[in-house]
């Protein structure tokens, strides 16, 4: 009743206000086609002042997904900003909610109130059920330091903005992604959000899967195999080989053959097979394998080293590939 007898006073407001008359004409044309919903009709309570003449983009609001008339669920702007009774009284006490970090003409808001305003409506999208105790939200970064809600164009949802809203904060990746070898995302091919949930997982570190392996399998699909003869690193967890956003060792990798390797196979070969990364490997009946059927102990410590005969180091499917040289 009260709220009904407020609406009552807003639209005698607008009516007498001289901003009502300069109406966008865009805006007078959607209105007059598509029947506003009530969320739209609240808005006026706020855009008879808050209207085309902000230098700030406040009604390209309604070309995003928070402005379709068609839609029951669209917010109005007291959803976000809250009933904000004492700032439609008197503009210098703040609305409710003030979203951002920086301080303009208000203070802005405690991060888990502003999350709190978005949350109302996002908290069951499935997406967001790991918010709560997510590392963002754990660090109390707001929805809007990813966010924008006047913009049309959303940085942070678009392939090739994304990483400009994420290493705002996150610098260290943005060195690696510069790196020799990296995934194409600073050339906009692979998104951040393509490996992590930036709303938190059930995952490590966010990721979208609940392993590094299975998030990688999503676009690797032919590493996960099955293989008759399966490397055991490589099923157990692809970064104890590679790194995810950039190396200076192509490819994506930690350290560079033999040391890769050496990290784990740090004895020599068996009795009657030479030394790993000695000279004479021609004995194991790998040598067809070679290029130029023979090599010197100075290949071995360069370029593809062991992988010049275990070529194979993601599985193989050869009957006689126990070795992962064929
Ligand atoms: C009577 C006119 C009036 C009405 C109605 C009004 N505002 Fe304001 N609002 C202002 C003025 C004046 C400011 C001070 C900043 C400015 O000059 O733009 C302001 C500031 C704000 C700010 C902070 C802007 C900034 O740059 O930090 C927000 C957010 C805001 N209003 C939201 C709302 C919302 C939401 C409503 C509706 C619930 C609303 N306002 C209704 C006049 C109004
Ligand atoms: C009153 C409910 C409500 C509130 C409050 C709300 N939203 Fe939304 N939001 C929606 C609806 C409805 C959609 C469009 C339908 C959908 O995709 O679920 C949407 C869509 C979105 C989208 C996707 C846009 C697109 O183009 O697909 C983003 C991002 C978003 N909201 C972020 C936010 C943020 C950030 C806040 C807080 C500042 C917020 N929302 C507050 C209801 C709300
Ligand atoms: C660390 C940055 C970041 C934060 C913080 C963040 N988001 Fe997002 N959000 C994204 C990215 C990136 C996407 C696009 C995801 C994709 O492409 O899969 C997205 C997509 C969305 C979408 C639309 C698509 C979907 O996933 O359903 C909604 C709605 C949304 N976010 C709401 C929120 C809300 C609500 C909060 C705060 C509780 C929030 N976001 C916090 C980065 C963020
Ligand atoms: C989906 C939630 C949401 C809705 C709906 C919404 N706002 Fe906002 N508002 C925000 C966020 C988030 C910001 C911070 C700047 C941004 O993201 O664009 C903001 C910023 C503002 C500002 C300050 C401008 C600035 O850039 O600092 C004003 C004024 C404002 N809103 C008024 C309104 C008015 C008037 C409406 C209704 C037409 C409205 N808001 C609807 C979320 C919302
Ligand atoms: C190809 C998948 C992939 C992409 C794309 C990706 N990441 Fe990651 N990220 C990972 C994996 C896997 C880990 C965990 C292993 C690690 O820390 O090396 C990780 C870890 C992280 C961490 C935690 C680091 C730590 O030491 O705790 C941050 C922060 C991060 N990524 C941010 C980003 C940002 C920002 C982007 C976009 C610029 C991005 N990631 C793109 C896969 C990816
Ligand atoms: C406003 C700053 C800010 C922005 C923007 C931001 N992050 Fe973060 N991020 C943090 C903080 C703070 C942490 C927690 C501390 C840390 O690990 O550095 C974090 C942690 C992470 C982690 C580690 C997750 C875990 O579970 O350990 C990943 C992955 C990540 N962010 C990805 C992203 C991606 C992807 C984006 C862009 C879509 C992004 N972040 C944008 C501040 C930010
Ligand atoms: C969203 C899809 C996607 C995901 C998920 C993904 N990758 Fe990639 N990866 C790519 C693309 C695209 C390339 C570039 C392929 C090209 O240039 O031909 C690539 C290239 C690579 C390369 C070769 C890099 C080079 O310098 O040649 C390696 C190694 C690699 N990815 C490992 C991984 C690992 C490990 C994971 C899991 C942490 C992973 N990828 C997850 C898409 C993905
Ligand atoms: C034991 C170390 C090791 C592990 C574990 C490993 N890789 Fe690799 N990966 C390599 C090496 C070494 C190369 C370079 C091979 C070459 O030069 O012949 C490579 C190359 C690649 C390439 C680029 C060339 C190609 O074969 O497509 C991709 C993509 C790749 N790995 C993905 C993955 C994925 C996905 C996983 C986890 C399922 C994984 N790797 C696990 C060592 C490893
Ligand atoms: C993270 C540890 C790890 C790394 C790094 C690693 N391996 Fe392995 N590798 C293993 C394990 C564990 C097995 C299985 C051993 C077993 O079954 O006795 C294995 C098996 C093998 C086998 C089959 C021989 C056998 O006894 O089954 C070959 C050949 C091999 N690795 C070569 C390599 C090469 C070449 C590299 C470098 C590109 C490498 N490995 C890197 C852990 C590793
Ligand atoms: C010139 C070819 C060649 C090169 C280069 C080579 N190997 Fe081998 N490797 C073999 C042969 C042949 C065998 C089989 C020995 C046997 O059956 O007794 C073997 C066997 C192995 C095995 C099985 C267990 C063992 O000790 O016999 C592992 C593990 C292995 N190599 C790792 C490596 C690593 C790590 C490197 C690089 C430091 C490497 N190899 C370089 C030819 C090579």
């Amino acid at each position: 009743m009260k709220l009904f007898i407020q609406l009552i006073m807003l639209c005698g407001l607008i009516m007498t206000s001289a901003h009502a008359e300069n109406t966008p004409a865009t805006e007078a044309k959607a209105t007059a086609t598509v029947k506003p919903s009530d969320a739209l009709d609240r808005d006026s309570a706020c855009t008879r002042c808050h209207d085309e003449t902000e230098n700030k983009p406040i009604l390209s609001i309604y070309q995003t997904a928070h402005g379709n008339k068609a839609d029951s669920r669209t917010p109005s702007c007291q959803s976000c900003h809250g009933e904000s009774e004492k700032h439609l009284s008197s503009k210098s006490v703040s609305p409710d909610i003030i979203f951002g970090s920086k301080k303009g003409v208000f203070a802005p808001s405690d991060v888990k109130d502003q999350n709190t305003a978005c949350l109302t409506c996002h908290d069951k999208d499935q997406k967001r059920t790991n918010w709560q105790g997510g590392a963002h939200q754990v660090a109390d970064v707001a929805c809007t330091s990813c966010h924008v809600s006047h913009t049309a164009h959303d940085k942070v949802r678009d392939k090739q903005t994304q990483p400009e809203v994420c290493f705002t904060c996150h610098k260290d990746q943005r060195a690696q992604v510069r790196k020799f070898s990296h995934h194409p995302i600073a050339e906009g091919k692979v998104a951040c959000a393509d490996c992590h949930n930036p709303h938190g997982s059930a995952g490590p570190k966010s990721l979208v899967k609940n392993t590094v392996t299975e998030t990688c399998y999503t676009c690797h699909a032919e590493k996960r195999g099955p293989f008759l003869w399966e490397h055991q690193p490589v099923t157990e967890d692809c970064s104890n080989c590679h790194t995810p956003h950039g190396s200076n060792i192509t490819p994506l990798l930690k350290s560079r053959a033999p040391f890769l390797c050496q990290e784990c196979h740090d004895g020599p070969h068996q009795s009657d097979a030479p030394a790993a990364g000695n000279a004479a490997g021609i004995q194991g009946g790998l040598s067809p394998t070679l290029p130029n059927g023979n090599f010197s102990a100075s290949e071995n410590f360069t370029g593809r080293a062991c992988m010049n005969c275990h070529s194979m180091v993601h599985g193989s499917n050869h009957p006689a590939g126990a070795l992962l040289h064929r």
